[in-house]
């Protein structure tokens, strides 16, 4: 468990793409008033709007956890890091690359986490920044420290934006600002695509022009164009990428043609393939991307594996935090477009497993890369829970909300005059029950999201529900809330599933979560060592930052037989452990018949699972734990048929 102060410049160009890494809160609600002026140049809409960010507040775990952010890493990087403390952005003198992007990571985070916890101290540090950064935008509209055309890049100024947009407290003097600065790029980008970095940041000039396009709409419109133009001048087209036959299914067989590095890198693929724009043929060729990404590089706890550049799903591979930070944000933002369902359920899968596995619980120190089986991000990891959190509920077409991310949050927002408060008291994931408390001045239709995996017995009641759950075509259960005060559930059900992959391994779920072997293991902390085991500068650490080394000398080795497990404890409704990502802390247990097995060591990690696995000793009944509290994991294990084990023992 490598902690935080070091960001080497590989993790820093990792992070790069963010391009939709903004807040889906902000997004239009107001377009009409302007697709009357241009019809032709409508942008795709979503199915399920955002709410305004803000709207929707965490509870139980998840305000533990972001509160756990907000009180660790994230929320103390502006008092002592010196890439967001002594950024170029706030006049100081550290960058950790020439992208000059890490105080705009840190900020397109911190907004959203301020406002999700309402957290004062928080927003002072938002408000702080962002009166430097408007304060000092340069006369020629130029946003950020850098005044001559070779340091001008437009990439870093990305987060930035999405930082901006998302913040509603002043939205006049942003809009201004992101207007000044719009034009200087149409500029830029007519003479020879300028400062592009081939990765188009389309969402703030999305949001710029469906809300405040003011005289400016060709310009904006022509200045995304621009964008896709100059990608596909410097040869990433992300068109010609996401094509079945041409995206690599795995880089140990690549085809003749060699890829640019930015489409096959990880966390630029995370950020990539929720590029939406107004044409219908790019929404249908996003669910295209999702299915070649899902099928060859999605990892079993649901990040995309490479380390950093992508790989085939060698449980030996890993993937950085970085990447499911953006991929849960990405999903989320992807479902709002696509409303299928299985995109919210990989979300989920993301934000219960790969992603929290990576975090210390504590939230002061992270791992930079994880593999599934094995015994940077530092200013990019606040987005990924606030930002889940703020698209846990969405508005739908009919003018009703739906809960599509079943985590325990309240919203409070107006459905035209209708003034509606939903509040779900639920330990989800942890639980499969979850209670919804509603009070509305009007009728209004809720929507409940039932995973793919909940089984045909789960059930809902209240509204109009008599017991049984009944799906609309994406996957949502719909209560008609009349108006007044009124208490509805659900109560989902399902079994222990197992995933098959290749070579004759398997790995084992229950409900949104991964589960892998409960290893007992030996903690040492010590002041952290740079990733290069280097000089770490002091002035980037402070007393909570640590390395965390988490050994184990359990019995590691085994091969399970997937067709006896037992759910050992199934989760509970009173009050969870905080932090609930510590090992021993959630309430669910698995026992599955396992075997011990020859199985080598190869640069300190296991090596590939054997393809003939042979049985040692007698099956026992394994321990297994949720994924993300075990910090050295066992998930992906090959399959054996075992005599019948005893799982009760
Ligand atoms: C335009 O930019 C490309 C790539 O940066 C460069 O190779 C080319 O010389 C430039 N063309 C002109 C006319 O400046
Ligand atoms: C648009 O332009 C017109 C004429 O130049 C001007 O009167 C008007 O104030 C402008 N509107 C906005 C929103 O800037
Ligand atoms: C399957 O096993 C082979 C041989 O050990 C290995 O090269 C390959 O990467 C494995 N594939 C996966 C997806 O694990
Ligand atoms: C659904 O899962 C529950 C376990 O939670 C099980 O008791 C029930 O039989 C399952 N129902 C169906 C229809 O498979
Ligand atoms: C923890 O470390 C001690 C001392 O090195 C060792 O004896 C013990 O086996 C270790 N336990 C685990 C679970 O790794």
């Amino acid at each position: 468990m490598q902690m935080i102060a070091s960001i080497s410049v590989r993790s820093a160009l990792a992070a790069v793409l963010a391009l939709l890494s903004t807040n889906a809160v902000a997004r239009p609600q107001t377009r009409q008033q302007h697709v009357k002026a241009r019809d032709s140049n409508e942008l795709v809409q979503p199915v399920y709007q955002a709410l305004p960010l803000g709207s929707v507040k965490p509870q139980g775990w998840l305000k533990e956890q972001l509160e756990l952010s907000a009180n660790g890493l994230a929320g103390n990087l502006f008092n002592f890091y010196r890439f967001v403390k002594d950024s170029q952005w706030l006049g100081g003198n550290s960058e950790y690359s020439d992208l000059h992007e890490s105080a705009g990571y840190w900020f397109n985070g911190l907004v959203p986490l301020s406002f999700g916890l309402d957290d004062a101290r928080l927003k002072s540090q938002v408000k702080t920044f962002m009166d430097y950064v408007l304060g000092h935008q340069q006369d020629d509209g130029w946003i950020g420290p850098e005044t001559t055309p070779q340091t001008r890049g437009l990439w870093g100024r990305c987060y930035i934006m999405l930082g901006l947009m998302a913040d509603s407290s002043e939205t006049d003097r942003i809009v201004d600002a992101m207007h000044r600065y719009i034009e200087l790029v149409h500029s830029m980008l007519q003479n020879n695509f300028t400062g592009l970095i081939a990765k188009p940041v389309h969402i703030p000039l999305q949001w710029l022009y469906e809300n405040h396009p003011k005289n400016n709409s060709d310009l904006i419109w022509e200045t995304m164009e621009l964008m896709i133009q100059g990608s596909t001048t410097f040869g990433v087209d992300w068109r010609n990428f996401f094509v079945e036959g041409t995206f690599p299914e795995v880089v140990y067989a690549p085809r003749s043609q060699s890829y640019p590095w930015l489409w096959t890198h990880g966390v630029n693929l995370a950020e990539a393939i929720y590029r939406t724009s107004h044409d219908e043929a790019l929404k249908t060729q996003t669910r295209t991307a999702i299915d070649l990404v899902q099928k060859y590089h999605t990892s079993l706890a649901g990040t995309i594996i490479g380390d950093e550049a992508m790989t085939d799903n060698n449980p030996s591979r890993g993937a950085e935090l970085c990447t499911s930070t953006e991929l849960m944000f990405s999903l989320a933002w992807i479902y709002q477009y696509l409303a299928d369902n299985d995109i919210a359920d990989w979300a989920e899968l993301t934000a219960f497993n790969a992603f929290p596995g990576q975090i210390w619980s504590d939230w002061w120190s992270h791992q930079y890369v994880q593999q599934e089986n094995q015994p940077c991000c530092t200013v990019n990891h606040p987005q990924g829970y606030s930002k889940f959190l703020a698209n846990s509920f969405v508005g739908t077409e009919d003018g009703g909300i739906a809960h599509v991310f079943l985590s325990p949050g309240s919203v409070s927002t107006h459905l035209g005059n209708n003034e509606v408060t939903i509040s779900v008291d639920t330990n989800y994931p942890f639980g499969m029950d979850l209670s919804y408390s509603i009070s509305a001045d009007d009728d209004f239709k809720f929507y409940v999201r039932i995973p793919g995996w909940a089984n045909s017995s789960s059930t809902a009641r209240g509204g109009d529900s008599d017991g049984d759950v009944f799906l609309t075509n994406t996957g949502l259960h719909q209560f008609h809330v009349p108006k007044g005060q009124s208490a509805i559930s659900i109560s989902l059900q399902t079994e222990p599933r197992i995933i098959e992959r290749a070579n004759n391994t398997a790995a084992v779920y229950y409900g949104p979560l991964l589960y892998s072997l409960a290893l007992e293991s030996n903690e040492t902390t010590r002041d952290p060592v740079a990733y290069n085991m280097g000089y770490i500068d002091p002035a980037s650490t402070t007393a909570q930052t640590h390395d965390h080394v988490v050994e184990t000398t359990d019995l590691w080795n085994i091969a399970i037989d997937p067709s006896q497990i037992k759910v050992a404890s199934s989760g509970t409704t009173s009050k969870l452990a905080d932090p609930i990502w510590a090992f021993g802390a959630p309430p669910l247990e698995l026992r599955v018949a396992a075997t011990e097995i020859e199985w080598p060591i190869l640069f300190d990690t296991p090596a590939d699972p054997p393809l003939d696995p042979q049985a040692k000793g007698k099956p026992f009944a394994a321990r297994f734990v949720p994924f993300a509290s075990a910090k050295v994991h066992m998930a992906h294990l090959p399959k054996l048929e075992l005599e019948t084990v005893d799982l009760d023992a």
